[in-house]
């Protein structure tokens, strides 16, 4: 394959330039940090798997009007995307006590919030990805209020529908981390979904044994972390035939 300009590099993900002006490839890596970076490995298989349910989750959510960067998945690891401008907002949806909510708030994981709750987190390594409130996101200019009023009414639209959708396969979506970008066409200027879908940037529990499905395996010493992986795709219906490898001779666009 002729050599691509690499646009960016991130943990999980490097993005290329793509073959056409305002595309990009997004190329899905095994490699899997937590705690910005501080534990460091590899979940072997995970990056073809992600490709899959981002993709799969990606297309759903096309299909219900929501705006999404992607294109279509090109290979096991890559993907075409829309060349977006990032919005540095992490937008994180809980619907379920977890993670650095309970931390903060001293609520048991597992306990049921009054309502789904949307947090915004300043998209900053360096920081630490702080949590920051609206007012900051509008007075430093990461998103004007009309846009984060359009972001929180897609992640609230998103919510609802992924949701129901893992509740359908036996798992409870507890919480999840999204990102949007700015799209322009002809001078028109859209907010899209973009970044990725994954057990990496969601907390996924078996509805019935409450089994941890998802990047929190790795995070925290759980043991058959490639197994959830592979259990979520396959509960979606989209376990690739062959198994999360690189297998030869599917480079091709399907
Ligand atoms: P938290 O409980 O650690 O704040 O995470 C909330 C959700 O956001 C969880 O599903 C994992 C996801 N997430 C990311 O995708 N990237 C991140 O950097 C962090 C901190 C969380
Ligand atoms: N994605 C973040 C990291 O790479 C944090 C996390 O997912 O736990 O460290």
């Amino acid at each position: 394959m002729a050599r691509r300009r690499q646009i960016y590099e991130g943990k999980a993900k490097v993005l290329f330039e793509g073959p056409e002006p305002g595309t990009l490839v997004q190329y899905f890596k095994d490699d899997a940090t937590a705690f910005n970076n501080k534990k460091k490995g590899t979940i072997t298989g995970k990056g073809v798997l992600n490709n899959r349910i981002s993709e799969f989750l990606m297309m759903r959510l096309g299909e219900m009007g929501i705006p999404t960067h992607f294109i279509r998945r090109l290979n096991m690891r890559e993907q075409l995307i829309r060349q977006v401008e990032i919005i540095p907002v992490e937008v994180v949806v809980r619907n379920v006590a977890a993670g650095s909510l309970s931390q903060r708030l001293g609520l048991p994981e597992g306990s049921a919030l009054p309502r789904s709750i949307v947090e915004y987190c300043y998209k900053n390594d360096d920081l630490d990805d702080p949590l920051v409130a609206e007012e900051h996101v509008t007075a430093f200019g990461w998103a004007t209020p009309q846009e984060l009023d359009e972001i929180l009414s897609l992640a609230l639209r998103i919510n609802d529908y992924l949701s129901g959708l893992f509740y359908a396969t036996g798992l409870r979506l507890i919480d999840y981390k999204l990102e949007f970008g700015r799209l322009w066409e002809n001078d028109q200027m859209r907010i899209v979904l973009a970044d990725e879908i994954s057990p990496d940037s969601c907390r996924l529990w078996d509805v019935k044994t409450n089994e941890k499905l998802d990047k929190d395996r790795f995070r925290r010493d759980l043991g058959s972390v490639e197994e959830a992986y592979q259990e979520v795709a396959r509960r979606l219906g989209i376990l690739p035939e062959s198994g999360p490898t690189d297998a030869p001779g599917t480079e091709t666009l399907q």
